[in-house]
């Protein structure tokens, strides 16, 4: 199917655009009023991801109601430790939790590698909205990096510090790594199926990068990020990897177009460290709560600096859950009518 909008892709491909490209980490869900009208009409969060015709409805919804330049498809990074075999729950204003953890070498023999299929709920969303889409945007495909995965397998849910998964890397190294294969190849199997069902560029979500030392961070994270990059090579790839500004320079080495920049990397030092590959990002989320002339005049500064560099403008992490439609439009709006110099 022809694209009518595919600014994006360009802007992923390195090309220069005419304009720059935006859409908002987390658009699909959290801050619309349409989007919890739907989110009332089931039991919960997981009936929402696992009902296709609905997680199409609010995948939608940001395209009509931002105007964003691109659909990420409504599920969540969670359905992977779930198809291999960890069920998850999600608790109201809490978050996520794992009933069952892996903590020793006999959990591993409870879990399998995933396939596609046991996300085709998923597999399902994305070919609905590419149907109701019909080309007017393309549609981003995700999954979490395996290290963030593992946090959460390890854990059995959020943690400020993630200390139970930071202190297998060390006690059982061996371990980690089987662990984190199995999440590789389970993450490989289901972004080509979202591929294959119509994802037109796929984002790894590795949100607790930033919690590891370098070297770790080399060997337990960016090694297996780099599997994924290596087997997809149907689309366009992006890596956000939230606070590992100490991993940028080696980001070369990844096979990704795209790197995702949080609100705490410095753009002018990223464009020198990445000469070659397409940065997104990466403005405070917070700045959505200011006005609308501060939002406009920020928005302004960071598209300059970007400017001479492919860029896709987004926040630096997903945007909070209490900020108004409105701003966020704002700041969309501002980026559409932004004439480049
Ligand atoms: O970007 C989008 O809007 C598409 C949908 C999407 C969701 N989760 C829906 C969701 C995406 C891309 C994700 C990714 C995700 N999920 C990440 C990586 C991105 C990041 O923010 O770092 C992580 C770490 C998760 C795990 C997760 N899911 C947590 C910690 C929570 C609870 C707190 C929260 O973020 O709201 C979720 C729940 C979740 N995932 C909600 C939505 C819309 C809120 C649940 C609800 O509607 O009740």
């Amino acid at each position: 199917m022809q694209l009518k909008n595919d600014l994006i892709l360009r802007a992923a491909r390195g090309e220069k655009t005419e304009k720059t490209p935006v859409w908002v980490m987390r658009q699909a869900g959290r801050i619309l009023a349409e989007y919890r009208e739907v989110r009332a009409s089931v039991s919960g969060f997981k009936e929402l991801v696992e009902t296709p015709e609905l997680a199409a409805e609010v995948t939608i919804q940001p395209v009509d109601l931002l105007g964003v330049d691109a659909a990420i498809i409504f599920s969540d990074i969670l359905v992977i430790p779930e198809a291999m075999g960890l069920e998850y729950e999600m608790v109201e204003q809490k978050g996520p939790h794992f009933p069952k953890t892996i903590s020793s070498e006999a959990d591993l023999s409870s879990i399998k590698i995933a396939s596609d299929e046991d996300i085709q709920y998923t597999i399902d969303a994305i070919k609905i909205t590419k149907k109701r889409l019909d080309g007017r945007v393309p549609i981003i495909g995700f999954a979490g990096a395996p290290w963030t995965i593992f946090s959460y397998m390890v854990e059995g849910g959020g943690s400020k510090t993630f200390s139970k998964a930071r202190r297998m890397l060390y006690q059982d190294p061996k371990l980690s790594h089987k662990l984190l294969d199995l999440i590789t190849q389970s993450t490989v199997a289901y972004l080509k199926g979202q591929i294959a069902a119509g994802a037109d560029m796929v984002q790894v979500f590795d949100s607790w990068a930033g919690v590891l030392p370098p070297d770790q961070y080399r060997e337990f994270s960016l090694k297996y990020i780099q599997q994924i990059c290596q087997e997809i090579r149907e689309v366009p790839i992006t890596v956000f990897a939230k606070g590992a500004f100490f991993a940028l320079a080696d980001m070369n080495n990844v096979d990704c177009r795209t790197v995702g920049l949080d609100w705490n990397m410095d753009i002018e030092g990223t464009k020198a460290l990445l000469p070659t590959k397409t940065l997104q990002g990466n403005l405070d989320p917070c700045l959505l709560y200011s006005d609308y002339d501060m939002i406009t005049a920020e928005t302004h500064k960071m598209l300059k600096r970007f400017d001479g560099h492919a860029h896709i403008a987004n926040l630096g992490h997903g945007v909070y859950p209490d900020t108004d439609p409105d701003k966020v439009k704002h700041f969309i709006q501002t980026v559409q009518n932004f004439e480049k110099p």
